[in-house]
C-alpha cells in the first residue's frame, strides 16, 4: 500500500537494528483516515472468503481490526493480555511470548464469541517473531473455527514471523513489507 509506505518513510523512525517507531500514525496517536484506508485494503483483498469475524490482540491491533470489521460489516474480537474482571472462565488461550519485550502473555478470548461456524480473519499491527499470529491461530483452532487468513499492516519480512505463519498455511497479506533497515531509511520489498 504506496500511502502507508509513504507514511513510514515519512513518519517512521528506526530504533536500534530492527525496530520501527510508528506511534505517530499507528500505535500511540492514530491516524483513522489511513486506518479507514488499510481496512478497506483488508477488506478488498479477504472479501471473497465469507468471513465471518474478524480478531485481534489488544492493544495496537484494535484499529486496524474495527475498521476492517466495518468493511465487512462483521464482529471484531481482540484477544485479551490480561485477566479481565468480568471473564474469568470459559475462555481460549494461548501463550505468546514476546521477543521485543521478552514475556510470555497469556492471550485469552472468551468462548461466546468464537465458535466452530466461524471463518476467522486475523488482523495484527506488527509481523515481526510471528508470535501473536501463532497464539491467535491456536485459539482458533482451539474453537474448532476456520482462519481464512491475516491481514498485517507492517511485516517485517527479515525477521522470522513470515515463515512461521507461511508453516501454518495461512494466508498472509501484508499492506507494508520491510525487508531491511539500511543506513537509517527503510528498504520495501518490492509488490
Ligand atoms: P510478533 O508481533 O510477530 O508476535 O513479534 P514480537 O514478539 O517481536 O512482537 C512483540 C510486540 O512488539 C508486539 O506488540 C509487536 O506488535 C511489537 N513489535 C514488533 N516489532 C515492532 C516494531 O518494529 N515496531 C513497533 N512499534 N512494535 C513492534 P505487543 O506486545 O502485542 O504490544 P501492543 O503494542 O500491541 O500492545
Amino acid at each position: 500500500m504506496k500511502e502507508l509506505e509513504e507514511r513510514i518513510k515519512k513518519d517512521g523512525r528506526i530504533l536500534g537494528t530492527d525496530v520501527l517507531k510508528v506511534d505517530s500514525f499507528l500505535n500511540h496517536q492514530i491516524d483513522p483516515t489511513l486506518m479507514k484506508k488499510m481496512g478497506e485494503e483488508f477488506f478488498n483483498v479477504f472479501k471473497e472468503k465469507n468471513v465471518t469475524k474478524i480478531i485481534t490482540v489488544e492493544s495496537s491491533g484494535i484499529a486496524p481490526a474495527v475498521m476492517t470489521g466495518l468493511c465487512f460489516d462483521k464482529p471484531v474480537v481482540f484477544a485479551r493480555k490480561h485477566k479481565s474482571l468480568t471473564l474469568k472462565n470459559d475462555l481460549y488461550t494461548a501463550d505468546v511470548y514476546s521477543f521485543t519485550k521478552q514475556t510470555s502473555n497469556k492471550i485469552s478470548i472468551s468462548k461466546n464469541f468464537l465458535n466452530s461456524s466461524d471463518n476467522v480473519l486475523i488482523i495484527d499491527d506488527f509481523l515481526a517473531n510471528g508470535q501473536a499470529v501463532k497464539g491467535l491461530a491456536e485459539i482458533v483452532e482451539s474453537a474448532g473455527a476456520t482462519i481464512v487468513g491475516a491481514g498485517i499492516v507492517i511485516e517485517k519480512s527479515f525477521q522470522k514471523g513470515r515463515s512461521i505463519v507461511d508453516e501454518k498455511g495461512i494466508k498472509v497479506h501484508s499492506l507494508a513489507r520491510i525487508k531491511a533497515f539500511e543506513n537509517g531509511q527503510v528498504i520495501f520489498e518490492e509488490e
